[in-house]
């Protein structure tokens, strides 16, 4: 049992959460494609996504947030992005069919410069990205800048401090040196960004977090 944890514990250091690398971080990908799943709909169920929206998802390593969204547009668009290229061709490889529909389009750029004219998108989301973003305040500013005005941007993670964090995702807390904000920062950070208004919800008994920046 514990070789096993370890092991997994390694793929994950090796494939490098922060900028997915090599086969380790094709592994890494698949597994995190159904360890956020859980987390990420529970996120989800805060949007109700359109037929016609235009969403992007930012760091969207393996793939399965955009391919879940993208079940649901009729005419509208998904987009990913990513700074990693082995995360942009795993996505790609995932959502293969819909790329060639035309319906999701995936790119490799960085949180930092988004490749995107301003007011882009009518949702974005960002699930277990954000604490490895380099300067948030300028980033968030930036994902603020390509939403429309009426759209929604909903940030997820499962690291929340809210005291059920178990060791392990302590560890990896001050291993990855997280960025990992208290409520009033976050709403502070959002303000800053241009938010108009912020919403927080958190989940009894789990560690999980999903910020709604309204623009
Ligand atoms: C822990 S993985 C999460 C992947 C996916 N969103 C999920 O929930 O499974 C973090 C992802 O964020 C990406 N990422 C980190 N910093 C980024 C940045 N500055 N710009 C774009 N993507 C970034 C990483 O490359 C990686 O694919």
């Amino acid at each position: 049992m514990s070789e096993v944890k370890r092991t997994e514990e390694e793929i994950t250091r090796e494939g490098n959460p922060r900028k997915p690398q090599g086969e380790e971080g094709k592994v890494m990908l698949d597994r995190m494609n159904h360890s956020h799943y859980e987390v990420t709909g529970w996120a989800l169920a805060h949007w109700k996504i359109k037929g016609d929206d235009q969403i992007l998802d930012i760091g969207c390593g393996g793939g399965m947030t955009l391919h879940r969204m993208t079940e649901q547009l009729t005419t509208g668009h998904a987009t990913g992005v990513d700074y990693s290229g082995v995360s942009v061709e795993e996505t790609g490889k995932l959502n293969e069919a819909f790329v060639k529909e035309g319906k999701l389009t995936v790119l490799e750029a960085s949180v930092e410069k988004l490749p995107f004219k301003d007011d882009t998108f009518d949702k974005i989301i960002t699930v277990e990205s954000f604490y490895f973003w380099p300067d948030p305040q300028a980033n968030l500013k930036e994902v603020h800048r390509v939403l429309k005005k009426g759209g929604t941007f909903l940030l997820v993670a499962d690291v929340y401090q809210n005291g059920h964090l178990t060791e392990q995702q302590k560890k990896n807390i001050t291993r990855y040196e997280l960025f990992n904000p208290t409520e009033e920062e976050f709403r502070e950070i959002f303000q800053i960004a241009g938010f108009a208004e912020t919403v927080i919800h958190t989940r009894d008994g789990e560690n999980w977090i999903c910020v709604e920046g309204h623009k």
